[in-house]
């Protein structure tokens, strides 16, 4: 899919094929290193490329997951997905991820893959999409929030700050029938 940025640019958004492992690697360390907002520190971030290219193909090869990349000019500059549980029981719901280089914040990215993740997840017969946020993570709340996911739990200081505080991770969820 492709789509303008607010500044004018353009953005395609595809799912990753395995020989993006390389790439998908350094974006997630990047971003995790650009911000307070994921679960992993840079270093905790450990699978090697082949690790990483198996973990891609897994998720193609999943009825309810789904892993894709945001490219800006050729330029990979977020990376998003939602991944199914395999239990049959659970299998109706994914969990959704994403993450965008800070230099392209703000520009309609997030929106857009959100947007792209629900329109697949439709289409393959989910029934809800749900997400962890860290109510400290204000933009993220607000996306999600204005894409009509609703709070459905909260884990008190549940995350540790890179200030020494911690922080509540809510879970929010899109439910589609
Ligand atoms: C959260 C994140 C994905 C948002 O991506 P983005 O591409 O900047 O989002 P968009 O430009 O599409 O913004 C969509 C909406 O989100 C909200 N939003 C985004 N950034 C915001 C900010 N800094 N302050 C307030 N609201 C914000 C707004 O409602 C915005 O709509 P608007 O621009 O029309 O007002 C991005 O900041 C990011 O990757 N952060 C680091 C990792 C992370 O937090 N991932 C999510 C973990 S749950």
């Amino acid at each position: 899919m492709t789509f303008q940025l607010k500044d004018g640019r353009t953005c395609t958004i595809r799912e990753c094929v395995e020989a993006d492992a390389e790439l998908v690697l350094k974006l997630f360390r990047t971003v995790a290193a650009e911000s307070d907002n994921l679960g992993r520190l840079p270093d905790e971030i450990k699978l090697t490329i082949e690790e990483e290219r198996e973990y891609i193909r897994a998720r193609r090869d999943s009825p309810n997951s789904i892993m894709v990349l945001a490219e800006v000019d050729g330029r990979p500059v977020a990376l998003a997905g939602v991944e199914g549980p395999k239990l049959k029981k659970f299998a109706h719901h994914g969990e959704v991820g994403m993450s965008v280089l800070r230099e392209y914040w703000r520009l309609g990215i997030g929106r857009a893959i959100l947007d792209y993740l629900e329109a697949w997840a439709r289409q393959v017969g989910l029934r809800k999409l749900c997400l962890r946020v860290y109510d400290f993570n204000e933009p993220a709340y607000r996306l999600y929030c204005s894409a009509g996911f609703t709070e459905e739990g909260r884990l008190k200081a549940d995350v540790l700050r890179a200030d020494g505080t911690y922080g509540d991770t809510i879970y929010l969820a899109k439910h589609f029938v």
